[in-house]
């Protein structure tokens, strides 16, 4: 580790002592901000980490829905993003305008709205979801036509999983697209005995070719079984740095070094200090959005949010 890093490190953790601050972290942030992580997840882990903390403060080393869906599941508490950039291009892809547009066109249809999304658009939605539990979501649903939004990949792969048709929003994650068939061929190859994980945001023909398709604390559970001792990643890039402290002496091999969330690495060490001096910059979700988009936030979770008043 850098000695600055280090330097870093030290003044955070004595700055949230101090303001009762808790750092959550996604698994694809920089290595050295996953290393300052009180709790470290996916997007389903981090909200549940939200909603239960006692923290007065939330660090959110992520991107904006996540510490949106942090600041509907605890409005009580300052959230803050360490920079206010840090956006996801697919929540981008949809807005309330366009889903209010869709819905008259099949008003019989439930919403499942994926949290890689704004608070504005799940105020619209019927239930939320994440790449770690939409299968089961999906599933639990009596409806008989179902929305999905805003990922089109995600929704393919749950609608081949549960059997169930869906109304697929034309949206996608620009970094799992780089992720190619082609490329996990080749690797099959040259490591024969590699287990080949990825996440469902990446486009059928890929799903297709994979051992395993999992969420990013899925696949970090997947790399600790026995049996695998080589994975190929089809995911962003940043989680080979869990992936590989978690599991010495085992090999994770990223499908592609271009899968990279250009978003998540806004988040630096410098920021995050910069946003525990400041407390700033915070993302409040406005209280008559929160009060509609709670419901589908909620209703994934179970009713266990507390979120609801
Ligand atoms: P996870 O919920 O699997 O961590 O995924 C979040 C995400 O943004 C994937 O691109
Ligand atoms: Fe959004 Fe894709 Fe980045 Fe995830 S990896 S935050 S879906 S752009």
């Amino acid at each position: 580790m850098k000695n600055k890093d280090a330097e870093l490190m030290e003044k955070i953790s004595a700055l949230k002592k101090k303001r009762n601050a808790v750092i959550l972290v996604h698994n694809y942030q920089l290595g050295e901000v996953q290393d300052i992580a009180d709790f470290i997840g996916d997007s389903l882990e981090l909200s549940q980490n939200a909603a239960k903390t006692a923290a007065d403060v939330i660090v959110f080393c992520g991107v904006h829905f996540m510490a949106e869906t942090a600041s509907i599941l605890c409005p009580d508490k300052v959230v803050l993003l360490p920079d206010i950039n840090a956006g996801c291009p697919m929540a981008d892809m949809i807005t309330a305008e366009r889903l209010r547009a869709k819905k008259k066109e099949h008003p019989q249809a439930m919403v499942v709205c994926y949290v890689n999304s704004p608070a504005e658009v799940k105020a619209e939605s019927d239930i939320c979801c994440t790449s770690a539990n939409a299968v089961e979501v999906v599933e639990s649903l009596g409806a008989r036509e179902i929305l999905f939004i805003p990922d089109q990949y995600l929704g393919h792969y749950v609608s081949t999983r549960t059997g169930k048709k869906m109304i697929l929003w034309p949206g996608f994650c620009p970094t799992h697209v780089r992720i190619r068939p082609e490329r996990i061929l080749q690797l099959r190859q040259e490591y024969p005995q590699a287990k080949v994980v990825v996440h469902p945001e990446c486009t059928p023909d890929v799903i297709a070719l994979a051992d395993e398709v999992a969420s990013t604390s899925g696949m970090c559970r997947y790399a600790r079984r026995d049996d695998v001792r080589e994975m190929v990643v089809g995911t962003e890039v940043g989680i080979i740095h869990r992936l590989r402290k978690e599991n010495p002496g085992k090999k994770f091999i990223p499908v592609s070094d271009q899968a990279i969330c250009p978003d998540m690495k806004l988040i630096t060490l410098e920021k995050v200090l910069w946003a525990l001096e400041e407390m700033t910059p915070e993302v409040k979700v406005p209280h008559e959005v929160r009060l509609k988009a709670i419901v589908a936030v909620d209703r994934m979770l179970g009713g266990k949010s507390k979120g609801r008043d």
